[in-house]
């Protein structure tokens, strides 16, 4: 008789809080007798991280070890390619499980469908498998909850920016929104507040690294060292207050 496949699950473990990961995904993960999660060498991993207190010995641990932590690679090698290639072989190893009946949780840290490596094996596999995704609380309202930053009122639109955009790119599409979230900070941290500098916009933007961890740190604006700006932080320009 042919093996039925084991359930492929994408389960968001929120932005770092313990506390902040929903019923369903803790019954899930503990239900799961595969647990992937992707890292970088040498790292533990943010996600794990934060739901390893929930683990049991009989899980199996299936790390998906990212093979660099730069874009920037030296020629021929190109950063697509090589991450395109180590997504298909993270998916075969999943998919090795699934085969063999066993479902298997990959778990995200925030949300997986919001800029989650989660995304790429769901591309890969979803339309064999079973798939589930179980929502997460996603960084950028863990953000506004710790800045207390209510981001939008009434009508008013939000736009969410990646940090790597170029300056004039990210400039055009700030200068044109209501409130906006900046993700992927680190190294383009410098830039985007210039740009926020240019438009006006550094008075009311909010920063904070980790939210919701436990070296959580907010940090105003200008005080913030643009070198030791963590890929985990985020800014927050929120809607301009309604006084309703
Ligand atoms: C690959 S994306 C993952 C997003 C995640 N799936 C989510 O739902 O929030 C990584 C980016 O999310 C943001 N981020 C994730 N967790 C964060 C946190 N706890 N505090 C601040 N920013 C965070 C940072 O901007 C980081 O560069």
């Amino acid at each position: 008789m042919m093996q039925q496949p084991g359930r492929l699950i994408g389960l968001g473990v929120g932005p770092g809080d313990p506390e902040l990961i929903t019923l369903k995904a803790l019954r899930l993960l503990r239900e799961s007798p595969v647990v992937a999660y992707f890292v970088a060498k040498g790292k533990k991993g943010n996600a794990f991280g934060i739901i390893e207190g929930h683990l049991q010995e009989a899980q199996t641990l299936l790390p998906l070890v990212y093979p660099v932590t730069t874009e920037a690679l030296p020629a021929p090698l190109s950063y697509e390619q090589v991450i395109s290639d180590f997504y298909d072989e993270a998916s075969l190893a999943v998919a090795a499980h699934l085969d063999a009946g066993r479902d298997v949780a990959v778990i995200c840290e925030g949300d997986p469908f919001f800029y989650g490596s989660y995304m790429y094996l769901h591309d890969r596999l979803a339309e064999r498998y079973d798939a589930q995704v179980i929502p997460g609380v996603c960084s950028m309202l863990g953000g506004a909850s710790v800045l207390g930053a209510p981001l939008v009122y009434r009508n008013q639109s939000l736009s969410v920016l990646s940090g790597v955009l170029p300056h004039d790119e990210l400039k055009r599409r700030l200068a044109d929104a209501d409130a906006a979230v900046i993700m992927k900070l680190g190294r383009n941290f410098h830039k985007v507040r210039q740009v926020l500098e240019e438009l006006g916009l550094a008075g009311r933007a909010l920063y904070v690294e980790r939210a919701t961890m436990a070296n959580q740190k907010i940090v105003p604006l200008d005080e913030v060292e643009p070198m030791s700006s963590p890929y985990f932080s985020l800014i927050i320009v929120p809607g301009e207050r309604w006084q309703g």
